[in-house]
C-alpha cells in the first residue's frame, strides 16, 4: 500500500461487488496519488482500467500494482502528455484497441506550484493553464467524439481544487480550476443528449504524492485553517470519484462536489 493511502474508507465495504464489471475507466495522471489510488478501487470493483501519465516507469509500476486486483489483460498504461492532443489521440486509440471502448473517464493529471501572482511569468502562468484547463479539453474531447458519443452513453469526473474564494497563493491554478468547473457545467448541458455526465470534484488539502512537493510549513499552516483540522486522504477522494462514477449519482451532471472538511466555507488554504 503507498504511503498516502489509509485503511478507511475500503470502497468494497461501501459499493457493491463488481459494480464496475466490464466499465472500462481511462484515469489521468493514474500512475500516482489520488490517481492510482483511484485506479486500484475501480479495478477492485471490477472495472478495466487505462492510465496515462509521462513518465513510462512510474506507469508500468502502477499497471502491475493495479493488475495485482484484477489482471494485466484488464489494465492497460501508456506514456501520454495531455498538453499534445496528438498524443491523447494516440492514446485514446490505444485504449479502445486495449479494451473495447470506454465508459467513464478520471480527468485526473495536472500540476501547479505555489507562488505570489507577482512571481508567476506569463510562461508559468500559461504552462499550468495548457496542463490543467487544455490538457483536460484535450482527453476530454477525444474520449467523447471515439468512445462516449458513439455509443452514446458516458460519466466524466474533473478534477479541480478548492476555488471558492479565488486561489490566493497558486492563481494560475486558481484560473484553470474554475475554467474546468465551467468547462464541466457547459459539457453537461450540451452532451445530456448523448446520454453523457460530467461532474467535478473538489478537494482540499489531501496528503498524497502531489502534496508531498510543497513547504511543510505551507501545508501545516493550510490544515489549521480547515474546520476539520486534518488534511484529507486520498481514499477519501477515491470514494467520491467512485460515487459520481456510479449508477447511484446517474441523474447527476453538471455539478462540482467539494472534498474538504469545509475548508471552502472558513478558512485560507494557503498562508500569504
Ligand atoms: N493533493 C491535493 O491536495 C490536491 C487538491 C486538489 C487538487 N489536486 C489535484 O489532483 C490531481 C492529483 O493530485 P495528486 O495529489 O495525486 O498529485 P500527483 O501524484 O502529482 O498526481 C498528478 C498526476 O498527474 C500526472 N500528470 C501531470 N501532468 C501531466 C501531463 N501533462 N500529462 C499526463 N499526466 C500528467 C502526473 O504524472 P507524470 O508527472 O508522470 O506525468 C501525476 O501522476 C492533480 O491534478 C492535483 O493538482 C490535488
Amino acid at each position: 500500500m503507498p504511503s498516502d493511502r489509509t485503511p478507511t474508507p475500503d470502497s468494497q465495504h461501501i459499493f457493491k461487488d463488481g459494480i464496475f464489471a466490464d466499465r472500462v475507466v481511462v484515469i489521468t495522471g493514474g500512475g500516482s496519488g489520488i490517481g492510482l489510488c483511484s485506479a486500484i478501487e475501480f479495478a477492485k470493483l471490477g472495472a478495466k482500467v487505462a492510465i496515462c501519465g509521462r513518465n513510462p516507469q512510474k506507469l508500468e509500476a502502477a499497471r502491475a500494482e493495479i493488475a495485482t486486483h484484477s489482471s494485466l489483460e484488464k489494465t492497460f498504461a501508456s506514456p501520454c502528455d495531455i498538453r499534445d492532443a496528438e498524443q491523447v489521440d494516440a492514446f485514446v486509440d490505444a485504449t479502445i484497441a486495449a479494451l473495447g471502448h470506454i465508459d467513464i473517464l478520471f480527468n485526473n493529471a495536472g500540476g501547479q506550484f505555489p507562488a505570489p501572482a507577482q512571481n508567476i511569468s506569463p510562461n508559468g502562468f500559461a504552462a499550468v493553464v495548457n496542463n490543467n484547463l487544455c490538457g483536460t479539453f484535450n482527453m476530454t474531447a477525444a474520449v467523447a467524439n471515439k468512445s462516449m458519443i458513439p455509443e452514446m452513453r458516458g460519466c466524466i469526473v474533473n478534477m479541480i481544487a478548492n476555488i471558492y474564494r479565488g486561489f490566493p497563493g497558486m492563481a494560475h491554478t486558481g484560473a484553470a480550476r474554475a475554467g474546468v468547473e465551467n468547462l464541466t457545467m457547459s459539457l453537461a448541458v450540451e452532451w445530456s443528449r448523448f446520454n453523457i455526465q460530467v461532474n467535478a470534484i473538489a478537494p482540499g488539502i489531501i496528503t498524497s504524492s502531489g502534496t508531498q512537493q510543497y513547504p511543510k510549513a505551507i501545508l501545516d499552516m493550510a490544515v489549521e485553517s480547515c474546520p476539520a483540522k486534518r488534511p484529507g486522504t486520498v481514499d477519501e477522494v477515491t470514494a467520491s470519484i467512485l460515487f459520481l462514477a456510479s449508477p447511484a449519482a446517474q441523474y447527476i451532471s453538471g455539478t462540482t462536489l467539494r472534498v474538504d472538511g469545509a475548508h471552502a466555507l472558513r478558512g485560507d488554504t494557503f498562508p500569504l
